[in-house]
Formats: C-alpha cells, structure tokens, sequence
C-alpha cells in the first residue's frame, strides 16, 4: 500500500516509524515530514492544513491510506473531502472533529449525555463572565472555544487571574476567532491520565494507557508546553479505572454522538482527571497525542496499518483485540533554548546516531530539518527520545542514557519524565 501521512511532529515520526513495520506497507509519503521521517518516507512540500493540495496529491499518486496526526486538517473536513473523492482516511470527518476544536460542542455534548466532567458556563460576552467569576471566586479554569495550539486554557488561582484571561481570549483576541466564546468552568484536582482509542465507531479498542508532562519544568512547574514526555502504560490507570472510563466516559460519548448523527472514526483521546469522585473528563482531542503517541507506539505488537485500515472502511470488529508489549516505555522530550516561548532554531544536533544505535532506544525527530547533511533543530519540540524496559524505572534509564548522548546548543528537557509512576 501507498500510504500518506499528514503532519510533521514527533507523533507522525511515531506513527511512520509504526507504520514502515507493517507487512502491508510498500511506502510512505508525509506531509510535510521532518529530518527524521525523511528517513523512511518521501517527504512533500505540502503543509498539513492544505486540504486540497493533499487531495490532488492523494488522487495522483494512487494513495491507498491517509493517516492524519494533527487536528487542524480534521477541523478543515479532509476526511470529508477525501471521503467524496473515494480515498480511503483514517480520522473523524468535521462535524465529529468538533469535539476538539470546539469546547462549547464537547462540553454541551457530554452535558446533555451525562459523560462526567467539570460544572462550566459558556460565555459571549467578556462582562457577563466576568461577573460569573467574581460571584463564583477562584480557582476556576478558563477555557477558549476554539483550536488555540493548547494554549487556549487558564487555570486560575485567582479571580484577578481568572479575569485577566478573559480579557486575553475575548478582548485582546490572544487566540483570533478561537476566543470568541469562552467556557468557565470548575477547578477539578486529581492525577491526569490520557485514554486513547481507536473506534470506527462500533468497535472500540483501548490503547495502553498514557501520561504526559505538560508544564517545562521538573515538578510540574512553569509554563504549559505542548508536552515534556510520557510514559505508558500509566499505573494509575488500573484495570477497574480503566472499565469505568470506557463506561461512564468513552461509550456515552460515542453514542451520544450517534445520536446526533455523527460516526466516530479514527482516535478518540480522552484527557481525564482522576478525582476523588471518579474520573472526569478533561477534554477531547481527535487525534492521538503527542508525545503520548511516541510512548505508545513502541509498545504495540498488532499492525496499526491493518488498524487504520479497517477503521477507515467501518470494518474494526473484525479486530478483536490489541497486542501489547509487557515492557514499559518512556519518551523524554529534547526541546530547543527558549521553548515554549521563542525558541532558537538550525542548532546542529549532535549524537543521533550514537543513540538511535542504542539497544530499546527509538529517537523520534519532531522540530529537525536535514542541511547539508547535517540535522538540525526547526522546532520547539525537538526530539522524542524513548526507552522500553522491563520496568518504568528500566524504561526511564534507558531513556535518560540514550539522551545523554545527544547534544545541541540551548538543549532543555526535563529529569522527572516517568518519576510519577514509581
Ligand atoms: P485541556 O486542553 O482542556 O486538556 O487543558 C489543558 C490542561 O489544563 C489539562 O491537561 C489540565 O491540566 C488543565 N485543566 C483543564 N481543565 C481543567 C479543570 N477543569 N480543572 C483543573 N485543571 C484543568
Ligand atoms: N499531549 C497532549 C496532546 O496531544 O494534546
């Protein structure tokens, strides 16, 4: 098969890297790709959000299969397009996508289905929401409506935080169109984990679980990033936590957007906090994660082309179960001098390959680009490094040593990856 992926982050190096393993896999196309995936895939000079310039690519080079990492495509409707065309794609078609790329949907959708998640209110209006949180007091979270590359929610530890965020997101316009409306809602307290499952919207197959590390620094502290690492499996998510989330949250969900007429394909993530009342759920996203992906991925044993495949064309129930690797794995996070803010870019890498040798080691690209013959960094997250071990705490070694190999000027990445699972 002729296989196109769509994206340009560590999640798509770990989805291609998965994806060149298959039997049913002759070659890779991505979209736009990094110096990593140039390794096993041809790489376009397509952007990820260009539907219609993917679509032409698709229909002349006989693509077989789509794959898509990033949700802004899925907000765009490729899957609509491609679907018309008669191609096959794996991920959920617009009006399912806006369980991500609207928080007012997602939450008013598990509102009316009973799927547990924090109280909120959705505001038009800066005033009135403001007004809410000076009646309701602090913490609460503010959260924009709209796609805000994970930047679009504030939890606040105080009123006057809570309020300077509404004025960021409906005044300023931080996040353009994205803030236009925004929710307001509970401050729920508990370990976070991630459920990801693949559905085609009749049969649901769990992944391993996962944890992320969202904030730059060791111990949670400092900014939101797009994420500093994960592990998986997380123990925190025991067989009984993980029946209740398929329960309470994944099942309600999918059938409440059957009733709204809307088939789920592809990857459902569920962020969930793990509170003293059981899980809640977070948010939505449509896509897998990233960096929970790079942890995941190694530890699946099933084809995943085969997969994608059969939830592409509605045919997933002829997969009855996921083969998983016992091994844990851990994936820290190299990212570039100055991340999540400005960050520096073309620093020469160093030691990849000394790593990449390394026994259980995979060293996925995310922000490099190859000159030269060199690669250097193009992005704030600039490597996925992981390990798989016997045990979280084989797993972190052997992360933790493949990284000490590599070297580039301003390189950050935090210590603690994996730390909270021992
Ligand atoms: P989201 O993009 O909705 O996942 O939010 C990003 C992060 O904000 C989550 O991973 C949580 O750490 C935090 N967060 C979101 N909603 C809440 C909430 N209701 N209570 C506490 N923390 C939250
Ligand atoms: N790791 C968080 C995300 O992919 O949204």
């Amino acid at each position: 098969m002729r296989i196109l992926i769509v994206g340009s982050g560590g999640r798509e190096h770990a989805l291609a890297w998965k994806i060149f393993q298959s039997k049913l896999c002759d070659k890779i196309f991505c979209a736009p790709g990094n110096g990593g995936i140039e390794q096993i895939a041809e790489c376009l000079p397509i952007p990820a959000d260009d539907v219609s310039g993917l679509l032409d690519f698709a229909r002349k080079e006989k693509i077989d299969l789509t794959v898509v990492g990033p949700e802004r495509a899925l907000e765009l409707g490729i899957v609509d397009e491609f679907t018309k065309a008669g191609l096959k794609i794996f991920g959920p078609d617009k009006s399912a996508a806006r369980l991500e790329a609207s928080k007012v949907f997602s939450k008013e959708l598990m509102a009316k289905y009973k799927v547990p998640t924090a109280a909120f209110k959705v505001f038009d209006s800066p005033d009135a929401a403001k007004k809410y949180i000076e009646a309701h007091g602090a913490p609460c979270v503010v959260k924009a409506d709209g796609l805000a590359a994970g930047k679009g929610v504030v939890v606040a530890k105080t009123v006057d935080e809570a309020r300077a965020a509404v004025t960021a997101m409906m005044e300023d316009k931080v996040f353009g169109e994205a803030g236009k409306r925004i929710i307001v809602e509970e401050c729920l307290e508990g370990q976070e984990a991630s459920i990801l499952v693949i559905t085609d919207s009749r049969q649901v197959l769990a992944l391993a679980s996962a944890q992320d590390h969202k904030r730059i620094f060791d111990n949670d502290q400092g900014a939101n990033t797009g994420g500093m690492g994960a592990y998986s499996p997380a123990p925190v998510v025991t067989e009984s936590i993980l029946k209740t989330v398929m329960e309470k949250i994944i099942y309600p969900t999918l059938d409440g957007l059957a009733k709204e007429g809307i088939d789920y394909r592809g990857v459902l993530y569920a962020g969930i906090m793990l509170t003293k009342n059981g899980p809640q759920t977070l948010e939505f996203n449509v896509r897998f994660g990233d960096p929970e992906t790079q942890a995941i991925l190694p530890r699946l044993k099933s084809d995943l082309v085969e997969i994608m495949l059969a939830t592409a064309v509605g045919k997933l129930s002829k997969i009855k179960k996921l083969d998983w690797e016992e091994r844990a794995s851990v994936c820290v996070v190299c990212a570039a001098g100055g991340y999540p803010g400005n960050y520096e870019k073309n620093k020469e890498i160093f030691g990849l390959e000394e790593a990449q040798r390394m026994k259980d080691v995979v060293v996925f690209h995310a922000g490099t680009k190859k000159a030269a013959g060199k690669i250097l960094t193009g992005g704030g997250r600039v490597l996925g490094v992981t390990g798989l071990g016997n045990s979280i705490k084989e797993a972190i070694n052997k992360a933790y040593a493949a990284v000490d190999k590599i070297k580039f000027e301003g390189m950050q990445y935090r210590r603690d990856i994996g730390k909270k699972a021992l």
